[in-house]
């Protein structure tokens, strides 16, 4: 754990304002070693370098652990040849590159980090959070030196809940969360428990499953989303593949064909043909999406309209709310 986290960390318990002590050695960072609460007298593990406020064995998100440590770099664009995840995060974040050099950016579920990486490449000093052992990956990925950029800004993980976190209020000057709120057992709980960690006119990206009628016809994947998430890992991986292997083929064919292209939606995988990946890439995305589509506990759909009324009542200025997205900032 980088000593300058510690500057940014309450305890999620009782927020005492004197923060945490810290416990191990290491001139700039910690990797073994303990955090205490002075208030409440809890104690926090530092294991491999990454401060742990959440039981060893995490809760719900545990298929989450398991995809991203499976499939770690296949989305990093650094470290995957492309700039799927670069495009898709100015896309939707709405962060200026220019702006992020120097700035303090919360990652909200960073799975295996791919927007942490875009965003420290821009020159953001990124905490990046997730509940599950997909921090480990992000880790991982993110001290990877192969293709750094000169200015690239610091990364620091923390393994924390969202509706639990451990930072101080009005500490970070942007935050995104991304492909994480309709994974969590309260979606409107998690986009109010954010804000307050920003600066004054600090701004927010979050990204949600928009609620659409042809999610109903969707039958055979919510079929079997009634149990999928309980099965062993490997069973589950193992159903993934068997259904990629057969069904990819046929929706490639459907893609190239304009009047069946829509009917694509209705097989059990979730495709991906973006030309700009290899055609292997193409089938390891597809296979790592499925398994992203069988695994999380929740899967929760929200009105972009409903979402822009709760961020208003939050306060917030500036609420943006699309289809799928919402923007908005701390006033100030
Ligand atoms: C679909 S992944 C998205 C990861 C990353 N943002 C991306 O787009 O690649 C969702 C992530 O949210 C994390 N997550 C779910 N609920 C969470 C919570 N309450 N607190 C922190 N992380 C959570 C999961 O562990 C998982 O890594
Ligand atoms: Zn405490």
């Amino acid at each position: 754990m980088q000593r300058w986290l510690l500057d940014l960390l309450v305890c999620p318990e009782c927020r005492d304002a004197r923060g945490l002590t810290l416990a191990g050695t290491g001139e700039a960072a910690v990797e073994d070693g303990e955090l205490g609460c002075p208030g409440c007298g809890a104690a926090y593990p530092i294991r491999n370098g990454i401060p742990r406020f959440v039981p060893q064995q995490d809760d719900y998100a545990g298929n989450f652990g398991f995809q991203w440590n499976r499939w770690k770099t296949l989305q990093v664009d650094r470290l995957a040849g492309h700039r799927l995840s670069q495009t898709r995060f100015f896309a939707d974040s709405r962060l200026p590159p220019e702006w992020l050099p120097g700035r303090l950016i919360l990652d909200a579920g960073c799975g295996a980090g791919r927007f942490t990486d875009v965003a420290a490449q821009a020159g953001a000093r990124v905490v990046a959070v997730d509940l599950s052992e997909a921090i480990d990956a992000c880790r991982v990925n993110c001290a990877n030196p192969q293709g750094h950029t000169p200015g690239r800004g610091e990364v620091a993980q923390v393994q924390a809940n969202l509706l639990r976190l451990p930072f101080r209020d009005g500490v970070f000057d942007g935050l995104f969360c991304m492909g994480v709120i309709q994974h969590t057992p309260d979606p409107a709980a998690v986009m109010s428990a954010l804000p307050r960690l920003l600066k004054a006119g600090a701004p927010l990206a979050y990204n949600f499953y928009e609620w659409h009628w042809l999610r109903r016809l969707e039958v055979i994947k919510y079929g079997l989303r009634r149990t999928t998430p309980d099965w062993p890992q490997g069973t589950l991986l193992g159903f993934c593949r068997v259904l990629v292997a057969l069904l990819f083929p046929l929706t490639l064919v459907l893609a190239k064909i304009p009047k069946l292209r829509f009917f694509v939606r209705f097989i059990p995988i979730a495709a991906v043909h973006n030309p700009a990946l290899t055609l292997r890439q193409q089938y390891d995305w597809t296979l790592l999406d499925t398994f992203d589509w069988y695994g999380p506990r929740y899967e929760q759909c929200q009105d972009h309209g409903q979402v822009a009324g709760l961020l208003q009542g939050l306060d917030l200025a500036e609420v943006d709310s699309r289809p799928g997205l919402a923007w908005a900032r701390r006033p100030g």
